[in-house]
């Protein structure tokens, strides 16, 4: 047996919880968006989120990225407080909607993250890819010059994952990035995804309304319930990765789906 340390490793550790949240609640007013969440999420994990509409799936996301207070309860981001975590760059959002500057090439609204922690004199973490590299990795190799009316919205979507990874964000934080696109654009993005996921090590945390998409993304599944947003289960997918789009013909994928459905009836 070894001997206990006596030497506190803590700091050179990395933190093993991405985020960490005990009995925490949101209220908007009288409104409670969500109640009594306590939840875990290890690093580099991907957990999807589903659940009736309205139940906080984007409450939740706002909350762990700072957009929101925590009306009781705890949460830590990285072991910080989310305002911690919000200023060293720790996490990075990807909405529905890209939101890129129509004015700037591909690439020049990948380099924004940067320039902006520059002209604020801030020191952030920078990722070991350049934005060029970047680009390359989520598939537009080639497309750094052209402006965002150019690129489709499949294109507009990957340009905003790369900005998201620009300053090496340790968790993603994904509110229905691909809910507008079309079946055969998200399926590739999926893949897409899960490369960039297994190649970056990034915890992600990935919002979404297709039961299909949550499983086959997914280790772990929330399903929240409504009226008041509450954790309903954690339903743990145990599908071997790589993942491949055919993995959903599989019996043991629509049986998750299945699964996931029923308990999706009853939230
Ligand atoms: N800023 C806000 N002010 C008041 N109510 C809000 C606000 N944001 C969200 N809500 C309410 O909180 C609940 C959860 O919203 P949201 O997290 O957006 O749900 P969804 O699961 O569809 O993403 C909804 O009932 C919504 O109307
Ligand atoms: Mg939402």
């Amino acid at each position: 047996m070894h001997t206990v340390s006596h030497i506190d490793q803590s700091a050179t550790r990395p933190t093993p919880v991405a985020a960490s949240l005990k009995d925490a609640s949101v209220k908007f007013g009288t409104f409670t968006a969500i109640e009594y969440l306590t939840l875990d999420i290890e690093r580099g994990s991907f957990y999807t989120i589903l659940g009736p509409s309205g139940c906080g799936k984007s409450t939740l996301l706002r909350l762990i990225s700072d957009l929101i207070p925590c009306a009781s309860g705890d949460l830590t981001v990285l072991g910080k407080t989310t305002e911690e975590a919000r200023l060293a760059r720790e996490f990075a959002f990807v909405f529905q909607d890209a939101a890129l500057l129509p004015w700037r090439t591909a690439l020049q609204n990948v380099e924004l993250p940067l320039e902006m922690g520059r002209k604020r004199g801030v020191n952030i973490p920078v990722s070991d890819k350049t934005p060029t590299e970047l680009l390359d990795l989520v598939g537009l190799k080639g497309r750094e010059n052209a402006l965002p009316h150019e690129l489709s919205g499949g294109m507009r979507q990957r340009v905003a994952i790369a900005r998201a990874l620009v300053c090496k964000p340790k968790l993603l934080l994904m509110d229905e990035p691909f809910g507008a696109l079309d079946e055969i654009t998200r399926d590739h993005l999926n893949l897409q995804l899960l490369r960039i996921w297994e190649e970056t090590g990034v915890t992600i945390l990935f919002v979404t309304h297709s039961i299909p998409e949550a499983v086959f993304l997914g280790q772990k599944v929330l399903m929240l319930q409504a009226h008041p947003g509450r954790l309903r289960e954690v339903v743990d997918i145990d599908l071997p990765y790589p993942r491949e789009i055919k993995i959903r013909d599989t019996q043991e994928f629509t049986k998750y789906t299945a699964r996931l459905r029923e308990l999706l009836e009853t939230c």
